[in-house]
């Protein structure tokens, strides 16, 4: 397995729109073991794809206590089951250091493939519910700083822009 480099807001690459993952082989495997790989040492709830920089419709997720329950989502769906709105702040590995609050749709069902190209469903709840959102999102090119206030977003974007510039 191998580390996956993790692109940062507000690099132009995380805005791309991803392409439906077609073939469930092993390179697709290979891929799901180095995203599962990445978010544990990046100490993250969820990766999605795009995020380092395969622009597939692949997103893993391991909201777990023990961190050894991931769940992968190969071409993941939701419908919103109600009106229901649920505030939750969100971080993610594309915008180290900063959280804030966004609001989504608290009854959602997901429908997805596993790595094998099983067809699945599910009606996750909590942190879960709001993570598999924030992932989606991502393979739509959109990030969570997308729905906070534009000053807000622009101060982010300068500070990280700024720590880019620095050498590691
Ligand atoms: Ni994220």
């Amino acid at each position: 397995m191998a580390l996956l480099k993790i692109l940062e807001f507000p690099d132009p690459r995380l805005r791309t729109i991803a392409k439906p993952v077609t073939d469930f082989d092993a390179q697709l495997s290979r891929l799901i073991d180095d995203m599962i790989e990445t978010l544990y040492e990046a100490d993250g709830v969820g990766l999605a794809a795009t995020q380092v920089d395969v622009h597939k419709r692949l997103v893993v997720i391991d909201t777990s206590e023990d961190r050894n329950d991931p769940l992968v989502f190969a071409n993941p769906e939701i419908t919103v089951l109600d009106g229901g709105m649920h505030e939750g702040r969100e971080g993610c590995l594309s915008v180290p250091g900063f959280y804030e609050p966004v609001i989504r749709p608290e009854h959602i069902l997901v429908r997805a493939q596993d790595r094998r190209g099983k067809a699945f469903e599910l009606r996750p709840e909590g942190l879960l519910a709001v993570c598999i959102q924030h992932e989606l999102d991502h393979l739509n090119g959109k990030l969570f700083v997308d729905y906070i206030s534009v000053l807000k977003r622009q101060r982010i974007r300068s500070k990280l822009e700024k720590q880019h510039r620095q050498p590691a």
